[in-house]
């Protein structure tokens, strides 16, 4: 972010200088006097010498940032912009401003013609213009287009761009040194003089025009959603370096067919809906959640238009582990289709509840039901996976509480605090579920409180917790071991999806909890009390930030930062001006594309895989693996002390994760931003077991809109 924001004062800088420069190159040619020649020619030297500094200045930040951050986050950097900017500036350096010097002819009144005719030289004017170009394509990259692994194409591009707005400029140029050449005078009248570089602007405007006319049509048609897809696109995988596999290209390549073709599948291949686990055995309990629009109120009257489960906010259901749950999903009225997908939850594949992928939408009318042993314990939430950005937004989630079959700790009371951000008739509001002002709640002294706090909104939220020591003893529903006392000063933060369970014991002064900081009021808490309810309670401000990455004891598994992996992929987030499907629209880009274009990761049963996320971009991204629990090993670069397990990892700009986890779930599994309105413009993309074949088709032609 830092880094961002100061490259791109660098190079606007560079741009203002290099033009400047420029201008000055461009009325050399018209000095009617030594005096007014110098002058000229010392703005130039003295724009010249700035920018120049301040392009040191940019490359130490980009070394600087390779240091501090690695390679991943400079890549397209130094490929990309660093040889665009540095081809004109080494050629101002050795060819330009050696042809002005010395030049200064003393003496007479008038500079000479050969002064006169050196100074007009196209490729001097030229030389200073593409100089302020290339810099302003730089600044135009940070924000609009940030270079992640550009391709030769995308490289080649930037140069013709160059090119053809330096096309009038050149033409200009060429034909007054020519003039001078010939001995003509190229002095006109202001007027005249006005007109040319207007009509140069102009012309220079149109094909400016012309290129992003271009731009848009392509961009426009190139971006459509096809129609249909069944994720089985072969033009667009990534095997993490790692060995081949069936869905390799060449010889073994075989045909997938959607909706139970004819043809028997290879040996060892399996369909998505077949991956239901064993579930022969009659549920232990039953649910049903029947998706509804309904008007809900708020605790402080404000009014959602909501789309909910069973007409609740955030209905919760209560399981034992070990149990065989099934959950008769019924859509009463939700027109585009709805699904239930268990977040963070690692069910068998055909019960992950993704438009598409793993199921049809239940339309309204339909039913679907989800049936599967609740293997792990633990804090989670469910939300349906269709249009997923609007339908959680508008309430459709819920909290799934597995109570463990042996507590190691009891707890005597227990509260789950999901919270969100509701759209309502007075503006959007923060809030546990319904209560988007505090909760008053009585508790004994001495009294172990467990928290199940979620994070059911697309940003990451702080929280305090004060007036008690705390733990926090599970992080996305796996438990910490040994995990210390926190001062109350300690705050913490989720990202979206993001769930920490944390325990207290009631001490006889007030406990208090909040979202966000101590100052802003309009966050909705929960006041924990003895005896009497306090009339003003306080926040402090909090000083320490809760940090996963050392705390409690290291957990233990099959992954370590020294494994050997069978694949590594990265992930590079960035952001970029685009297309999606035909409308544009400010893009986050996985390695420099939206879906379907990101390639999908292909793995193989069994295989030990890396994946690093850099987060190039200007914002942060929960980034959501389904079906596994990741552990995160290194943190910018270096080993974390406590490596843990979560779904949901959040990123923040100029961050780098490098997380493991282990391929023992085969389907095909959503990896995805959490923030849902970037995962709706194309931030997602696909984890696939290369002996899993679809069952489903993406698209609008079958309704499933997994985003
Ligand atoms: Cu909670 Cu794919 O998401
Ligand atoms: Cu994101």
């Amino acid at each position: 972010m830092f880094e961002t924001v100061s490259s791109m004062i660098l190079t606007v800088s560079m741009t203002l200088l290099w033009g400047v420069a420029g201008i000055a190159a461009a009325v050399l040619p018209y000095s009617q006097s030594n005096r007014s020649f110098k002058n000229k020619k010392n703005v130039l030297l003295w724009a010249t010498g700035a920018a120049i500094l301040l392009s040191t200045a940019w490359y130490a930040a980009i070394v600087l940032q390779l240091v501090n951050s690695g390679w991943l986050f400079v890549e397209g950097t130094v490929k990309m912009l660093v040889p665009l900017t540095l081809i004109p500036q080494l050629y101002i350096a050795v060819a330009t401003l050696p042809k002005l010097k010395g030049r200064r002819s003393s003496g007479e009144e008038t500079p000479t013609a050969a002064t006169l005719e050196t100074a007009a030289q196209p490729s001097v004017v030229l030389s200073f213009f593409s100089a302020a170009l290339v810099s302003g394509v730089s600044t135009f990259s940070m924000v609009f287009a940030q270079p992640v692994l550009p391709s030769l194409f995308q490289i080649a591009y930037r140069y013709l761009l160059v090119a053809l707005l330096l096309l009038v400029p050149t033409i200009v140029a060429n034909r007054r040194y020519l003039k001078l050449k010939r001995g003509e005078s190229i002095r006109r009248r202001p007027i005249a003089r006005l007109l040319n570089l207007i009509a140069a602007g102009f012309l220079t405007a149109m094909i400016a025009l012309a290129l992003l006319v271009t731009n848009v049509l392509v961009g426009v048609q190139v971006s459509k959603l096809p129609e249909a897809s069944d994720m089985m696109n072969h033009d667009w995988i990534d095997e993490g370096g790692g060995a081949a596999t069936r869905m390799s290209g060449g010889s073994g390549h075989h045909q997938h067919h959607a909706h139970h073709s004819s043809e028997p599948a290879e040996s060892g291949q399996v369909e998505v809906a077949s991956l239901t686990g064993d579930i022969s055995e009659p549920a232990d309990r039953r649910f049903e959640l029947v998706a509804q629009q309904k008007k809900m109120t708020l605790a402080s009257g404000a009014v959602v238009d909501a789309w909910t489960y069973n007409g609740q906010i955030a209905p919760e259901l209560r399981v034992k582990q070990g149990e065989i749950i099934e959950v008769k999903l019924v859509n009463q009225d939700i027109d585009h289709g709805v699904t239930i997908h268990w977040h963070g939850y690692n069910v068998p594949n055909a019960m992950d509840g993704v438009p598409g992928m793993t199921q049809n939408i239940v339309k309204p009318g339909q039913s679907f039901t989800y049936k599967f042993r609740a293997e792990q314990e633990g804090t989670y939430w469910f939300h349906s996976h269709q249009q997923a950005a609007e339908q959680v937004a508008r309430g459709l989630f819920g909290t799934l509480i597995v109570e463990p079959k042996q507590e190691t700790e009891v707890y005597d009371e227990e509260v789950t605090l999901i919270n969100h951000r509701w759209e309502t008739d007075q503006g959007d509001q923060k809030a546990f579920r319904d209560h988007d002002g505090f909760q008053w709640k009585q508790v004994k002294p001495g009294t172990t409180v467990k928290l199940r706090i979620i994070n059911a909104y697309n940003y990451s939220e702080k929280y305090l917790l004060q007036g008690t020591e705390f733990r926090i003893v599970s992080i996305d529903g796996m438990r910490i071991q040994d995990p210390q006392p926190l001062s109350s000063q300690t705050a913490f933060q989720l990202g979206s999806g993001g769930r920490y369970d944390v325990v207290f014991t009631m001490p006889d002064q007030p406990v208090l909890f909040k979202l966000g900081d101590a100052k802003n009021e309009n966050e909705p808490g929960t006041i924990f009390y003895a005896e009497s309810p306090p009339e003003n309670p306080v926040f402090q401000k909090d000083s320490v930030m809760f940090d996963p990455s050392n705390y409690g004891k290291p957990v233990m598994n099959d992954v370590t930062a020294g494994s050997h992996f069978d694949r590594e992929f990265h992930m590079i987030l960035g952001n970029e001006m685009g297309f999606y499907n035909g409308q544009i629209h400010f893009l986050w880009t996985i390695n420099g594309e939206v879906y379907p274009r990101v390639p999908t990761f292909v793995v193989q049963e069994g295989d030990k895989v890396k994946t690093t996320f850099v987060n190039r971009s200007l914002g942060e991204h929960p980034m959501h693996l389904h079906g596994h629990h990741m552990t995160v090993l290194k943190k910018n670069g270096k080993k974390v002390a406590t490596p843990w397990l979560t779904d949901t990892l959040n990123v923040l700009p100029g961050e780098s994760y490098e997380v493991a986890f282990i391929a023992d779930n085969p389907g095909m599994w959503m990896d995805h931003c959490h923030n849902l309105d970037h995962a709706a413009t194309g931030m997602t993309l696909h984890l696939m077991y290369d002996h899993v074949l679809p069952s489903y088709e993406v698209g609008t032609r079958s309704g499933n809109l997994p985003d």
